[in-house]
């Protein structure tokens, strides 16, 4: 089923980071501490970099004025404002903005300071999503992130002043969840700074060791000590209740927002509507079917004198996608008219552990034990779906 409309949503990738964090295998280059020096914004890595994003830009087939527009990275708030204004300028040109756009702007503590806050937003962000990760010193050291409890703090006031003078309609705090030694008292504690806080969105991510990162290293080593499924699941419940007391709604498994402060850009990606995305890394998916651009910077300047076609002509997310984003909403995914028996027998174990319900047509993960162990629900949704291939590819060979 090809997307009725165009896509009217943007990613751009900004991939420069002072360092590369432990556990993150986002696709970044590293600056070192001269980041904000000789490598900073002014530099030649980082202007042709962004030579290349404009060029790719420019280059897109023309679409609708954009509703929404994501900034991520790597670390986009090692940008000089001017930058981030002149990127919005290009879409602009290109695209069009709704009157209304929600344009997000991620930023990390310790690499800016309020006038530079003041000046992205005079350039149109106004919602920020600021990776904070920890309230707790020791483990954002374990976690290999440069900034501490102090910069997050400071930074959280910046965009609390904006916040409340109008000048920001809206921001959000990343924490990761179960970390290495993690234990229910120490978690409480970071959620009630979360809380106090007063951020109107949450995201909170289950640590993913992920290949080829520090923590996947020490992992092999056996000197990474990942809370248990039984504790996981406390400290998920745990997030849960402690964030809907506090008045904030979990509305996907990672994601909690006080009333209107849910992302509208995020429910592109799991509505399974179309996205633009450029730069090094990005994923995009105007018609459905996924493109994702190399992850280093020379292999993407290739990439962009001969960029493959994103042909209009392909069909929707293929089904197995289609259920792994639907699965991960609140709202769950409805089977009716799939030839799926042999996917609820499989995910029947998990119906009777609780994780997994039916409600009104709709197959939903519980929350918070089915969201908490996700993966295991998800997992079966791959294993069938390459049994179904499997089975279409046999049925094709006896023709
Ligand atoms: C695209 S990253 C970049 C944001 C920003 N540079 C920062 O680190 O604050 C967005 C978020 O993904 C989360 N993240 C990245 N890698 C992760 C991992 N391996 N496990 C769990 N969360 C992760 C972090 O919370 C991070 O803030
Ligand atoms: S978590 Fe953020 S700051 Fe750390 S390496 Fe990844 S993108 Fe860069």
């Amino acid at each position: 089923m090809p997307y009725p409309t165009p896509p009217r949503s943007v990613y751009l990738h900004i991939p420069f980071c002072h360092r590369r964090c432990y556990y993150c295998d986002f696709a970044v280059v590293p600056l070192g501490d001269q980041a904000r020096g000789e490598q900073g914004p002014g530099s030649r890595s980082i202007r042709e970099y962004l030579s290349l994003l404009h060029r790719e830009i420019a280059s897109a087939p023309s679409g609708p004025p954009l509703s929404t527009v994501y900034i991520g990275g790597g670390t986009p708030s090692l940008l000089c404002p001017d930058q981030i204004g002149a990127l919005l300028d290009a879409l602009a040109d290109k695209f069009g903005l709704q009157p209304g756009a929600e344009i997000t702007l991620e930023m990390d503590p310790a690499t800016f300071n309020s006038s530079q806050l003041s000046s992205v937003l005079a350039h149109g962000v106004n919602r920020i999503s600021l990776g904070g990760q920890s309230f707790d010193d020791a483990v954002l050291e374990q976690l290999g992130r440069r900034h501490r409890w102090s910069d997050l703090q400071a930074a959280i006031d910046w965009l609390m002043q904006a916040w409340r003078d109008g000048a920001l309609r809206s921001w959000s705090l990343d924490l990761i969840q179960n970390l290495p030694g993690q234990a229910l008292a120490g978690w409480d504690a970071q959620l009630d700074q979360a809380i106090a806080s007063q951020a109107p969105h949450l995201s909170i991510y289950d640590l993913s060791v992920e290949p080829g990162t520090v923590f996947d290293r020490q992992r092999s080593l056996g000197v990474l000590k990942l809370p248990e499924d039984d504790l996981a699941v406390a400290l998920m419940e745990r997030t849960t209740q402690r964030l809907a007391d506090a008045g904030l709604s979990r509305y996907e498994i990672s994601n909690y927002a006080s009333p209107g402060h849910a992302s509208r850009h995020n429910r592109v990606y799991w509505s399974g509507a179309g996205w633009w995305g450029f730069g090094m890394g990005a994923t995009s998916a105007p018609w459905g079917v996924r493109l994702v651009r190399p992850r280093t910077r020379a292999a993407y300047a290739a990439w962009l004198d001969n960029p493959p076609e994103e042909s209009i002509a392909e069909v929707g997310l293929p089904l197995d996608d289609q259920l792994l984003v639907g699965l991960r909403r609140r709202e769950g995914v409805n089977l009716q008219g799939l030839d799926a028996d042999a996917l609820v027998r499989r995910w029947q174990p998990f119906v009777e552990r609780g994780w997994l319900k039916q409600k009104a047509g709709r197959w939903c993960l519980t929350d918070p034990e089915g969201m908490a162990l996700s993966n295991q629900v998800l997992i079966e949704v791959i294993l069938w779906w390459e049994e179904v291939l499997e089975d279409q590819s046999h049925s094709h060979q006896s023709i």
